[in-house]
């Protein structure tokens, strides 16, 4: 591509493809384990990067380079390593920035398995982590320590949609030591709707499981950020520990991304009529949607955010049978707890993505058995909200 600055749908649809010798047009998916070198010389100066190329699958791939290049564009940052998972990006970021003795903070409101991979995994091997209210921006700046390397949140949270200000989290973190990284799960919003490097985070994760397959197809995740950290600590873990992306999945994705702005536009306006109607259900007692006037950080949203994003979660009287009787008697929405998906997916977080938190942590940040996640597609909002029985 030529270097002329494109705008974002641009970006999702022309970075990334050098064509082969066949003059393909759409993207070829390069499923090959190794690659061939010339002569042992060139062997050693790829596997010591001494000459740019692919060495193997597990850490180099032209499939995976192309959604690692359109990834970077698209959130504006020098690199980007695709990864197995949403989950295993936040394990190859952690390995990467922390050792034995070094204190995280993070949001107590965050999704489930991210909180148990901090709480339980990070801290058996020697990792402090403290947690804080995500929008209390004076407990961001008393957890902070002398040993304090990484600061972790989402923005809107997974289920409740809170909002972290980026720039204020990012700002309190580099004031108390600039070499912190500030760490920012952008699963909810993908970079159609936030960028938050530009809002002075460090890195950027992505389950790419979600919006970005967009079909709910294939399990995968990125890490975006400079090409210090990412291009060259997260690339070593990624070489030594391979939680890699296969090229499949990388295609799958790289192909997500061309629609990935179009998709998002109508996910949001779809879940923004889901989330008025609901708002205005006599059934219902409380909606959590950042699209919404009445939701308590608007403003912040609005400004941070370019839309309300696809999620939408409401609480019920009469707790989990009443939340079980909602979602039983759907015959349209999904019984799944994924999200990002063309089908509008529906779930109990109480009891499936955040069963394996503690009673006591789910109530602190107001996940109770009356809440229901809606993670609204692509299907006609209307068929969408009909679907309802409350
Ligand atoms: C906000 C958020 N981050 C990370 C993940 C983990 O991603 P994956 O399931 O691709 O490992 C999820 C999964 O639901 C999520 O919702």
């Amino acid at each position: 591509m030529s270097k002329k600055q494109y705008r974002p749908a641009t970006l999702a649809i022309r970075t990334g493809h050098e064509r082969t010798q066949f003059g393909e047009h759409s993207e070829p998916i390069f499923a090959t384990s190794s690659f061939v070198f010339n002569s042992a010389e060139q062997a050693r100066a790829r596997f010591s990067y001494e000459e740019e190329g692919n060495v193997y699958s597990r850490f180099t791939n032209p499939t995976l380079t192309l959604f690692q290049e359109r990834m970077a564009a698209l959130e504006g940052g020098q690199a980007c390593i695709g990864t197995s998972s949403g989950m295993s990006a936040m394990l190859a970021v952690c390995m990467s920035g922390l050792k034995a003795g070094d204190h995280v903070v993070s949001s107590h409101s965050i999704f489930g398995a991210s909180k148990v991979l901090l709480n339980s995994l990070l801290t058996d091997f020697g990792v402090q982590v403290s947690f804080v209210e995500l929008t209390d921006l004076k407990q961001w700046k008393s957890a902070l320590k002398q040993n304090t390397k990484m600061v972790f949140f989402e923005t809107p949270t997974n289920p409740l949609a809170e909002i972290g200000d980026i720039a204020e989290i990012s700002a309190i973190a580099h004031n108390h030591n600039a070499e912190i990284k500030v760490v920012v799960d952008n699963c909810f919003c993908t970079p159609i709707l936030q960028q938050p490097l530009a809002l002075g985070a460090d890195v950027v994760l992505h389950s790419a499981t979600k919006f970005i397959d967009g079909q709910g197809r294939c399990i995968g995740g990125a890490i975006v950020g400079d090409q210090e950290f990412v291009g060259e600590k997260v690339l070593g873990f990624m070489r030594t520990a391979g939680v890699s992306m296969s090229p499949f999945n990388a295609w799958v994705f790289a192909k997500g991304l061309e629609t990935l702005s179009l998709r998002m536009t109508q996910a949001c306006n779809n879940a923004q009529q889901v989330a008025q109607f609901l708002s205005e259900h006599q059934g219902v007692k409380k909606v959590y949607y950042p699209g919404l006037e009445s939701h308590p950080q608007y403003e912040l949203a609005s400004r941070q955010q370019s839309m309300g994003g696809a999620v939408v979660s409401f609480e019920i009287d009469g707790g989990r049978d009443a939340a079980y009787s909602i979602i039983d008697s759907t015959q349209l929405l999904s019984i799944t707890a994924n999200l990002g998906d063309t089908k509008t997916t529906i779930t109990h977080p109480y009891t499936t993505t955040h069963a394996r938190w503690s009673d006591v942590d789910k109530e602190k940040v107001g996940i109770n058995e009356g809440l229901i996640r809606i993670a609204v597609g692509l299907e006609d909002p209307q068929d969408i909200i009909e679907d309802l029985q409350i």
